[in-house]
This record gives C-alpha cells, sequence and structure tokens, in this order.
C-alpha cells in the first residue's frame, strides 16, 4: 500500500521529538508500508536535502536506543521531502495539492501538527483545492480548542469538508501498550469482571505525575494548564477505560459508543463540588531528583503572577447502575515526587473481619502504566508469625510486569497511532462527540477558577502536590497510593 504522510509543520518540535522519530521506528520494525513518502511543509525554506540534514541532527537527541544509525538513517531520509509554503495563502496548498494528485498514493494522511488556531483553514484549504478523497485522513493533535465552544467550532468547521472517519483526534495515552493492556485486562479476561462493581469496589484513583516542569513550553502552558492539558484528556479516557461497559465488539464505534457513555454520566459539577472537589495547583521551587529546580513562576515564558494550574485533584463519580456512589480521583501534576503513571482499585474490606489487620488493608489491583507495565494484585496473607494467639494479617502482592514478559522495546504510542492512521483503523482515536463531552464536563472548573479569588495552592518541586489533595481524599476516609 502506497501512502503519502504530510506534515504540516515538519519543522516544528512535535515533528522532530515524537512524529518523525516514530516514523522511524515503524520504518526499522519493518511495518511502515513501503512506498511511502513523508513530505515536511513548513515556511522554512529548505531543499530536501537540506531538511533531511537538519532531521538527521534532530535525531542526536533521541533517547540512544531510538537512534539511526548512519546508513539507517540515509535509507529513512529517502522517504523525506520537504515543501515550503505559507498555510495562510490558499495558492500554497495548488502545489501541495500538484505534487499529491501526480502520485495519487493509496492512504494520504495529513498531519496538522501546527498551532491549532490553523487547524480549520488547513483543513478547508486542503478541501479547497480537492484534497479530501475517500483515502485521506487528518490527524489533529490536541489541545483542540481551549473550551467547549472553541471544540465545537473546530468539529463544526472539519464536519464541513470531512466525515467524522477522516478526522484523527490524537491521544497519545490510547497508544500506550499498557492502556491496551488495560482494555485487555478487563474485556480479554472474564476474572474481574464480576468484581468490577459499586457492591465490592471502594473507590478507584487514577494518578499521571510527572517529574519533569514545564520545560521549554512555559508560553504554551502557560495559556493551558494541567486541567486542559492532562485530564480534559488522558485522565478522561483512562476514567472511559476503567469505567466504561464492555463494548459489543472491538470496531472503534462500539468502543466509543461505549466510552462517551461513561462521560456523559459524570457527575454534574456544583459551585459546592467544584469548592470542595477540585484541587488545584502551582508548583514552587523545591527539588527534583536531588537537584534545586526553580518554581513554575520563574519559568520562562511564564507571566508575572500566573494563576495557571500545574496540578490537579478531584473527586467525581459516574452516575450509572454499575458506578453509583464509588468515589474516582483524579491527579494528575507537573515537578512531582516521581513519573509514574498507574491505576489503583480499592476494594472493600472483608465485611466481618476475623483476623488483625493492618490499618487500612484491603484488596487492592494496581494497574501500573509507566514508567513499567504492568499489574500488581494486593492480598493479605499470613505471613511468618504462627505463634502469635491472635493471628495478623501482612499484605503481600502478586506482581505482573509485562515489560519484563514482553520486552520493553514493544511498539510505542505514536509508532502504533501512526501505523493506525495509514491503514485507516480508527479505534485509538477520540471522536468528536467524545471529545465535547469531556469539555462540557470541565467547563464549569475553567468558569468556577476564572472568577475564584484563590488561585493555585502553591506546592514545593518534588513533592506529592499541595496538602489539599490529601485533605481532599482523606474526606472519603481514603488516601493516595503512596500513603497506603
Ligand atoms: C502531553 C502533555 O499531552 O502529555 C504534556 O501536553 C505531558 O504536558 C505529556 O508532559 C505526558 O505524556 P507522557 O507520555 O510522557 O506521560
Amino acid at each position: 500500500m502506497s501512502f503519502d504522510l504530510v506534515l504540516f509543520g515538519g519543522t516544528g518540535d512535535l515533528a522532530w521529538r515524537k512524529i518523525l522519530p516514530a516514523l522511524f521506528q515503524a520504518f526499522r520494525h519493518g511495518t511502515l508500508p513501503g512506498g511511502g513518502r513523508i513530505i515536511s511543509v513548513a515556511r522554512d525554506d529548505l531543499t530536501d536535502e537540506q531538511y533531511r540534514n537538519r532531521i538527521q541532527s534532530c535525531f542526536d537527541n533521541v533517547e540512544l536506543a531510538k537512534r539511526p544509525a548512519p546508513d539507517e538513517f540515509s535509507r529513512f531520509a529517502a522517504l523525506l521531502h520537504h515543501l515550503r509554503m505559507d498555510l495562510s495563502q490558499p495558492q500554497d496548498y495548488v502545489r501541495l495539492a500538484d505534487m499529491l494528485k501526480a502520485r495519487n498514493a493509496d492512504s494520504l494522511v495529513m498531519y496538522v501538527a501546527t498551532a491549532p488556531s490553523l487547524f480549520t483553514t488547513v483543513c478547508e484549504q486542503i478541501a479547497a483545492v480537492g484534497l479530501n478523497g475517500p483515502t485521506t485522513r487528518v490527524v489533529l493533535e490536541k489541545p483542540l480548542g481551549h473550551d467547549l465552544p472553541s471544540n465545537r467550532a473546530i468539529n463544526e468547521a472539519l464536519r464541513h469538508v470531512l466525515r467524522e472517519d477522516q478526522v484523527f483526534r490524537i491521544d497519545h495515552y490510547l497508544g500506550k501498550p499498557s492502556v491496551q493492556n488495560l482494555f485487555a485486562m478487563r474485556f480479554g479476561n472474564a476474572l474481574f469482571e464480576p468484581l468490577w462493581r459499586r457492591e465490592t469496589i471502594a473507590n478507584i484513583q487514577i494518578t499521571i505525575a510527572e517529574e519533569l516542569g514545564v520545560e521549554t513550553r512555559g508560553a504554551f502552558y502557560d495559556q493551558t494548564g494541567a486541567l486542559r492539558d492532562m485530564v480534559q484528556n488522558h485522565a478522561l479516557q483512562l476514567l472511559c477505560a476503567i469505567g466504561m461497559e464492555p463494548p459489543i465488539n472491538a470496531s472503534a464505534n462500539a468502543i466509543r459508543d461505549e466510552k462517551l457513555k461513561v462521560l456523559q454520566s459524570l457527575k454534574p459539577w456544583s459551585p459546592d463540588t467544584i469548592g470542595q472537589h477540585v484541587i488545584r495547583g502551582q508548583y514552587a521551587a523545591g527539588t527534583s531528583q536531588g537537584h534545586a529546580v526553580a518554581g513554575y513562576l520563574q519559568e520562562s515564558g511564564v507571566a508575572p503572577g500566573s494563576t495557571t494550574e500545574t496540578f490537579v485533584a478531584l473527586r467525581t463519580e459516574i452516575s450509572n447502575w454499575r458506578w453509583a456512589g464509588v468515589p474516582f480521583f483524579i491527579r494528575t501534576g507537573k515537578r512531582l515526587a516521581g513519573r509514574n503513571a498507574h491505576i489503583v482499585v480499592n476494594f472493600r474490606p472483608v465485611p466481618h473481619p476475623i483476623f488483625k489487620t493492618p490499618a487500612g488493608a484491603a484488596n487492592r489491583l494496581v494497574i501500573n502504566l509507566q514508567p513499567r507495565d504492568g499489574l500488581e494484585l494486593h492480598l493479605l496473607a499470613q505471613g511468618a508469625a504462627q505463634h502469635q494467639t491472635e493471628p495478623a494479617l501482612v499484605p503481600v502482592h502478586l506482581n505482573l510486569d509485562f515489560d519484563q514478559r514482553f520486552g520493553t522495546e514493544r511498539v510505542g504510542a505514536y509508532e502504533r497511532l501512526l501505523l493506525d492512521v495509514i491503514a485507516g483503523r480508527l479505534n485509538l482515536f477520540v471522536r468528536s462527540d467524545e471529545q465535547e463531552e469531556a469539555w462540557r464536563w470541565v467547563e464549569p472548573i475553567l468558569a468556577h477558577w476564572r472568577t475564584d479569588p484563590h488561585g493555585p495552592r502553591p506546592y514545593a518541586a518534588g513533592s506529592w502536590g499541595p496538602s489539599a489533595a490529601s485533605a481532599m481524599i482523606a474526606r472519603d476516609g481514603f488516601c493516595w497510593s503512596e500513603e497506603m
């Protein structure tokens, strides 16, 4: 199958950090269909050769195991081309169309890795020059808008020129092998299903903790914040994977229909619940990996006195028969104590204890997403102290490490997603109604924060966030996983 992948923003950060390295990995693994072209589009006036040289030097920043050897790069580089375009100029799209129509590849992918303000223009211009044919697929990166109205406006504009099944909205968390294992655990095994409900589960915690700060993205991040950057998309997609009903089959729409129902069932916010159940924080100076690091307000690109949140912890519920009353806690932040993403399913304690157990001990299923991919099942066992008159149980756990089992060299998130786009598989992409529903749910929080005189709570870099996040979960009688 021949393909042309047009990379709008081909000289930008996302292109060389994520997209081109992922395409190279697919090329190295032999999974990238042969007969492809990758056409970078940007304002820069570069020949193909100059573009290839530039990308080759960018690859020096990619982690060693994923860096091409010189001969490997030259074979990969033969796929790379560059076209100078001003994306606001309709006549430049005519040149692009000439280049693509001359070849008429089986699959035409338009990867719009530009500023979101250009999404609509690019899609309209692609259509204006007749490039929105039946095998055209358009890939859009988040953020798709900055609130519900702007998201709807983009989706509406897209609908005029493309069918829904031509739009591939990326949430790279869905491409992670660990997230696919989560689907496999739930829908490829019958073991947990009878337990997966309010009668047996006390609460569920989703944590996506990052050790890094905003790095070079201060200006972008300052306009975005953790709620838009992580909660509206990645964290809610994980919540859907945990909370959804089994889909009737593994097709894209069957999966997306079930995820949509979860989003529609999220308990609506009131000013009271936002005040009590949503905690926002901002990192102050502190220590990360043994080094002193600056606070958010000292990062370059961040406005003086900015109230942008770099941490969010919240409590929500899924209002349906399976989950009514079970708290779901979401927590994410930058400059936290470690890079760690996991979901903890805390089961209810035994109804009538006859053994002595440590305070708060109960069964727990931990789904580790990163840095390691695996499952831990926490149980209580007798332990060594047999002579005691009153037996005391101790926590032990079964540990299934998928990285050890299958190797850490599995297909990366972007690699997987890009291959899916080229092949036209939509399972791991987000549909417009899902995305709008997620925006609808975060909208009252954004509105509340706009007028809330209390800004985000400061927390020391290298900590687990503001203490208010622990106080919030403690009101339900629970604690975060690292305090268990
Ligand atoms: C991106 C966010 O979507 O996800 C970044 O914009 C964040 O701010 C990143 O750092 C986290 O992704 P991962 O795969 O490193 O957990």
